[in-house]
């Protein structure tokens, strides 16, 4: 009997699930309500009345509690994530169920989160309160600032025996490292600068692939008089910062975008092409529906897949929803870059951490960090995830055309590499807040000029932290 246990922080409540049955698990309108659940177990017992039933049920429960946490297991293991879309529970269980192979149990922390806003706060108030859990999703800059506070788990070893140094993208060899001590296992690698398109609609309409911003507005414009919504959008800072970080791209190219978003440059806020990109952030709201809305991105892709939306642009996490959804890559949508950045890559890499805690769980940490990096988890987790291999030599036979023109690109390192803003990679906590805020805050506004929000930001970047 195989089950692992979902400890379900945000609320409050802990399930047993069988691993053979994750779809009734997600399907179950109780789960929300239920403190435990047994699943399917109690079948077996002859049931005579409800009270008999749930007397049982009970009692199942407190064996099934004994056997998880006795014998079974050699350690186990909290993990704090944000990942909560059906591709993200799937890639969720892949680890879990990985980890479970070496006899050690995922305890699930997810704290539903776009882009682990939430998840962060969590993890922050966890942590200060002497209550953090053992593994955490913690991505870009802050694995530095928090590895700096002593607070993760070192594990060279892990590093040396697994050539990290040789195995990994050089980029990612450093992400993984503070002050020469090797702090987190990388995940995988996601693309923001993805346009997708709903290959449907565009045959529909009869519409070529939108390769320039002229052939994306030509598009948009007979997309809307036909009543189709040509971009899908959602008013969630983060998902507004998205899109425009691959706008500043498209304008400006990757060593601008490095002058104002990693470096925080002041005279870049004041270059006419930081203007031009705000220009075009705010000319593609005729775009979007209208009033846009506060959805999660997985609401939004999941518009896209019915038809009601014709493009999104998005990391391409959105291109492994579309798969489990059974939307085939390049035959239910097409997975291009955003105009003009086809030579980028804007990159944002998953990692876990290990919290140090009292050093009592190191052996499981070191064990999950190896696993990630296996190569086998390396091509079927990121295959599930919609991201790629953060390896230099991965196999690439089960990639779709969308994987490998990621993982090609950034294979190619130097300035195709480009951090995100939005995803942390580019720049530490409060600078992205600060920058974001302000980008939100001239898109929700028409009223806000290009010129305010130049000289808002020009001012703030004095006060920013800077490399
Ligand atoms: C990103 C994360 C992705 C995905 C996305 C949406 O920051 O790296 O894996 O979860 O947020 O929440």
């Amino acid at each position: 009997m195989l089950i692992y246990l979902r400890n379900n922080i945000h609320l409050g409540y802990s399930l047993y699930r069988d691993k053979e049955d994750p779809e009734r698990f997600r399907k179950d309108p109780q789960v929300q309500t239920t403190n435990i659940r047994l699943l399917p177990y109690t079948k077996y017992l002859s049931p005579h009345s409800p009270r008999w039933r749930h007397a049982l049920r009970v009692v199942m429960g407190l064996i099934l509690l004994m056997v998880a946490s006795s014998s079974t297991w050699a350690d186990s293991l909290q993990v704090l994530h944000w990942w909560k879309s059906t591709s993200e529970h799937k890639a969720v269980d892949f680890l879990a169920g990985k980890l479970t192979q070496e006899n050690i149990l995922w305890r699930d922390a997810v704290i539903p989160s776009g882009s682990g806003i939430g998840a962060g706060i969590v993890l922050k108030s966890r942590v200060l309160s002497g209550n953090a859990p053992e593994v955490a999703q913690l991505n870009g800059v802050l694995i530095g600032e928090w590895a700096e506070l002593g607070l993760l788990l070192e594990f060279d070893a892990v590093g040396s025996v697994g050539k990290w140094d040789k195995i990994l993208f050089p980029s990612v060899w450093s992400l993984t490292q503070s002050k020469g001590h090797v702090v987190a296992a990388p995940l995988g690698i996601h693309r923001i600068n993805t346009l997708f398109v709903n290959r449907k609609l565009f045959k529909k309409y009869d519409l070529a692939l939108p390769e320039s911003w002229d052939d994306f507005e030509l598009a948009a414009k007979k997309l809307q008089q036909a009543g189709i919504i040509p971009l899908a959008q959602s008013s969630e800072p983060w998902q507004l910062a998205t899109l425009f970080e691959t706008l500043v791209l498209s304008e400006a190219g990757a060593g601008f975008y490095n002058d104002i978003f990693v470096k925080k440059e002041q005279s870049a806020f004041f270059d006419a092409r930081f203007g031009q990109a705000l220009k075009r952030f705010r000319s593609l709201k005729k775009w979007m529906p209208t009033p846009l809305q506060d959805r999660s991105w997985d609401e939004l892709a999941r518009q896209f897949a019915d038809g009601g939306a014709a493009m999104m642009v998005m990391g391409d996490w959105v291109k492994a929803e579309l798969n489990a959804w059974g939307l085939a890559t390049d035959v239910g949508f097409a997975c291009m870059a955003v105009p003009q950045t086809e030579n980028y890559h804007l990159y944002d890499i998953d990692t876990l951490v290990m919290l140090a805690g009292d050093g009592s769980h190191r052996a499981a940490q070191e064990r999950l960090a190896q696993l990630v990096l296996s190569p086998a988890v390396q091509v079927e987790y990121n295959q599930i995830k919609g991201s790629v291999p953060v390896l230099r030599n991965p196999d690439m036979s089960k990639m779709d055309s969308c994987a490998r023109t990621s993982w090609k690109l950034f294979a190619r390192g130097g300035s195709t590499q480009v951090p995100s803003l939005a995803h942390r990679m580019a720049t530490d906590e409060t600078s992205k807040d600060a920058i974001i805020a302000e980008i939100y805050r001239f898109f929700m506004d028409d009223q806000v000029t290009v010129n305010d929000t130049q000289r808002r930001l020009g001012a703030i970047a004095r006060s920013l932290k800077k490399i």
